[in-house]
C-alpha cells in the first residue's frame, strides 16, 4: 500500500523493503547481520534508532530490520511491512528462556505456534481462543536447514509473555510441554495470519529459566551465528 508510506515508525519508501525480512529486537544486532553477512546494504531506516537494511545474501535481496522487545512493539513494525510495504515473509531471530531443564543453552528452537498471557489477539477482535502459529512451510524448510548445517535444534510451542519479569508463572507452561519464553512470536503469528502472509520465529536459548544457567556473552554470539545463518538460508 503505497500511498501508507513512509509511516511514523519506517522512513523507507515503497519498494526499499525486500519481501522478505529478518526482524530482531535489537537493532545493533540488526546492524551486525547487515554488515557481517549482506552484500551491499543500504540503510532505509533510523527512525526512533530502529534500524533496517536491505542487501543481499547469496544473490538474493533480503531486508533487516529491528523490532524492539514486546508484542506492541513487534506488533507495529511487523504490520506496516506485511500490510503497508508488501512484504510477504518475516522471520524473527531472537533469544528465549528455556523451560525444561534439559534443553541446552545455545541450542535453537523453532517456535511452531505460540501462547501468551497478552491480550493482543483481543485488541484487534479476535474474540475467541485463536493459535497463532508458524507458517509451516517456513518451519519445515528450517527444520531441514538446521539439520543439514547440524545445529542442535526442537520445534514446538513457545509463550510470549507481556512481562519480562515474571517468572513466578513461566514454569508452569513447561509441564503443557511448552519449550521456552520469549516476547514477541505470538503478535508476529496474529499479524501475519491477518495479513494472510508468512512468519517463523527462530529462537536461541540464552537462559535457562529452571536452572537459572545463563550464556556468557561469547557463547551467546556462537548461538545467535548459528540462528543467523539458518534463518538467511531460508
Ligand atoms: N523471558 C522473556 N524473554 C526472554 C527470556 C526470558 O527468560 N530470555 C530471553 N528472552
Amino acid at each position: 500500500m503505497k500511498q501508507n508510506t513512509p509511516t511514523p515508525h519506517n522512513a523507507a519508501a515503497y519498494g526499499e523493503i525486500a519481501p522478505t525480512v529478518i526482524m530482531a529486537g535489537d537493532p545493533l544486532r540488526v546492524k551486525f547481520i547487515a554488515e557481517n553477512y549482506l552484500e551491499n546494504p543500504k540503510l532505509y531506516n533510523e527512525v526512533r534508532g530502529m534500524l533496517g537494511y536491505t542487501g543481499f545474501y547469496k544473490g538474493k535481496r533480503v531486508s533487516v530490520q529491528g523490532h524492539g522487545m514486546g508484542i506492541p512493539s513487534i506488533g507495529i513494525y511487523s504490520y506496516e511491512l506485511f500490510n503497508f510495504y508488501d512484504v510477504e515473509r518475516i522471520i524473527r531471530v531472537g533469544t528465549c528462556g528455556a523451560l525444561d531443564k534439559d534443553t541446552k543453552l545455545g541450542s535453537v528452537i523453532l517456535a511452531q505456534a505460540a501462547c501468551s498471557d497478552s491480550n493482543y489477539g483481543g485488541t484487534l477482535g479476535i474474540d475467541r481462543h485463536f493459535s497463532p502459529c508458524a507458517d509451516f512451510q517456513l518451519l519445515r524448510k528450517a527444520a531441514e536447514t538446521a539439520e543439514r548445517m547440524g545445529i542442535d535444534y526442537r520445534a514446538g510451542n513457545v509463550m510470549s509473555s507481556d512481562a519480562f519479569y515474571a517468572s513466578a508463572t513461566e514454569t508452569d507452561w513447561a509441564r503443557l510441554g511448552v519449550l521456552g519464553v520469549e516476547m514477541e512470536a505470538y503478535g508476529l503469528y496474529i499479524n501475519a495470519a491477518m495479513a494472510g502472509k508468512k512468519a517463523l520465529t527462530i529462537l536461541s536459548v540464552s537462559d535457562n529459566v529452571v536452572t537459572g544457567e545463563e550464556l556468557s556473552p561469547e557463547q551467546r554470539q556462537t548461538g545467535l551465528r548459528n540462528m543467523i545463518e539458518l534463518a538467511l538460508e531460508l
